[in-house]
């Protein structure tokens, strides 16, 4: 299923023009132009070293580009010739409005799942520990794991401490999630429950989602958009479907093929 922004009125929540990156003599990103309404749900697919990690971190401000334009949530965001301190004012009020998901981003070992999920709310929202606590109990029921909130992360499989890592993101109701390869680090036996808390979040339309994957199926089926990259760039962007099924560039077909 392919649907549109969900406010179709309200401007785009991410808008990369022409963004560039090197780093030393590497070009890392060579012109990267995709805009991502609000309530979509993108997934960027490509090779390795294709850039799209870098993407992801240019719109939570851990990287800056050096040209170009990158806009999220309705500001441009500083390059990389501004100041770093000056930068890190810029991000640290959108930051609390943009969840990332890692590969494998450790959960607080000294804490409990829960604990986990209340950390940021209470410190970073001054939420009260009480209100924290319910909405974490709440969280931790919708990714399937309510009888776990006690449980150290050391006691959960990888599958289900991905799954407190989603919750805990949701904890501080992101606009935007960001997910870098969330099941690339998992078991294959758990790779299907985050997928399918994954499934469950897009389905809402509530926020504008980012997914870097290499989880073709999931993409088709989850995704509004897929924007596959190479080298830096987009070499194409459309429909899931159309992108997936019907590829019109010939790098984005020996890609998919290989990974078939
Ligand atoms: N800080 C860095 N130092 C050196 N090379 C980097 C750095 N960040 C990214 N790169 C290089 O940029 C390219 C794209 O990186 P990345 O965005 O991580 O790609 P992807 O996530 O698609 O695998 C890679 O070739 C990587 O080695
Ligand atoms: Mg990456």
């Amino acid at each position: 299923m392919t649907r549109g922004p969900a406010a179709p009125d309200r401007p785009a929540d991410v808008v990369l023009a022409g963004a560039t990156k090197r780093v030393g003599a590497t070009t890392v990103l060579a012109g990267v132009s995709l805009e991502v309404a609000h309530g979509e749900v993108v997934a960027l697919v490509g090779p390795s070293g294709s850039g799209k990690s870098t993407i992801l971190r240019l719109l939570n401000g851990l990287e800056a580009a050096d040209g170009g334009r990158v806009e999220v949530l309705g500001v441009e965001a500083p390059r990389s010739d501004v100041p770093a301190t000056a930068r890190e004012r810029h991000w640290l009020p959108l930051r609390r409005r943009i969840g990332f998901v890692f590969q494998a981003f450790p959960l607080y070992p000294h804490r409990t799942a829960l604990g986990n999920l209340t950390l940021a709310p209470t410190t970073v929202l001054g939420r009260s520990e009480e209100e924290a606590r319910a909405r974490g109990l709440a969280l931790l029921d919708r990714v399937g794991l309510m009888a776990r909130a006690d449980a150290w992360p050391r006691e959960l499989s990888g599958g289900q401490r991905q799954r407190v890592a989603i919750a805990r993101a949701l904890a501080m109701d992101p606009e935007i999630l960001l997910f870098d390869e969330p099941t690339s680090a998992l078991d294959p036996e758990t790779i299907g429950e985050v997928l399918e808390v994954m499934r469950d979040l897009v389905a809402e339309h509530a926020r504008t989602i980012l997914v870097v994957t290499h989880e073709v199926r999931f993409a088709r089926e989850a995704a509004d958009r897929v924007a596959f990259l190479d080298g830096g760039t987009v070499v194409e962007a459309g429909p899931a479907r159309q992108v997936l099924d019907a590829p019109a560039h010939p790098r984005t077909r020996a890609f998919l093929q290989r990974l078939l």
